[in-house]
């Protein structure tokens, strides 16, 4: 019976899903980018939907077989954190809950050439300019565009001398204010790729909520109940 009442929990629910990891164009031919998969946030559109969401994954560079068929997913392909940023706000509108899953670049090349850049004329400079994304979640966050919406980020960390993952995890939740901010170790193969998965949840003054371990499925799951939870009852 607990089986069945999750099952429909979020029926009626607009759920938003970024995956993947944003590409950031420097030709027509090469990009910057990043070795997320998606797989943790079609993970999260799967499971959402299980549960009766109506669900839009925004996927920045997921590889196709990757991608979820399902009749209450709508995929919208993007590459670059610009175009994941829109996708993800007119998605938004109406959302009762927006997840930032995707590792999106914090920098994009200044200026994208039309041509492909020869090896003799990037010998002369070997830099590659960069200007600075914009945080996409921190603007959700400010902006809340539907009152009562939950939204969710995702922090991928590694421990470094300033301090652990869990440390990180904690400031970057003050810093970004979202409603919740999953925390995931990577590095020494964790996190990326088709491997299980741990992840802290914490709210946004960075206190633990609960912590979730096991197949991305699994984290899916614990981070719905987390955000269910948070639903205004209607
Ligand atoms: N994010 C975003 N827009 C950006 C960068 C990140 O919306 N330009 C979102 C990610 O989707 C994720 C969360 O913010 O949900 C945290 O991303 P992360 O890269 O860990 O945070 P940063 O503030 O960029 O910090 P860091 O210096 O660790 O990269
Ligand atoms: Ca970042």
């Amino acid at each position: 019976a607990l089986g069945l009442l999750r099952e429909q929990d979020l029926a009626g629910r607009h759920v938003v899903i970024s995956a993947g990891g944003t590409r950031e164009a420097l030709d027509p031919v090469r990009y910057l980018g990043n070795r997320s998969t998606g797989r943790q946030g079609v993970a999260l559109a799967e499971a959402a939907a299980a549960r009766g969401a109506r669900v839009s994954l925004v996927a920045a560079g997921v590889e196709t077989s990757l991608l979820p068929r399902h009749p209450r997913i709508t995929v919208t392909a993007v590459e670059s954190a610009t175009e994941l940023a829109a996708e993800v706000r007119a998605a938004g509108s109406d959302a009762d809950a927006i997840v930032m899953a995707a590792a999106v670049a914090d920098y994009r090349p200044a200026g994208r050439l039309g041509h492909k850049l020869k090896k003799q004329a990037s010998a002369a400079t070997r830099g590659i300019e960069l200007v600075e994304n914009p945080d996409i979640l921190a603007s959700l966050v400010a902006e809340r565009p539907v009152a009562g919406q939950v939204i969710v980020g995702f922090a991928a960390e590694t421990g470094d001398e300033a301090g652990s993952v869990l440390d990180h995890g904690r400031a970057k939740a003050r810093r970004k204010g979202a409603d919740l901010l999953a925390v995931n170790e990577v590095g020494t193969a964790r996190g990326f790729g088709d491997v299980p998965n741990s992840v802290t949840i914490l709210d946004a003054t960075g206190d633990v909520l609960a912590t979730a371990s096991g197949s991305k499925a699994d984290v899916a799951h614990a981070l719905l109940d987390a955000v269910s939870v948070r639903f205004p009852t209607a």
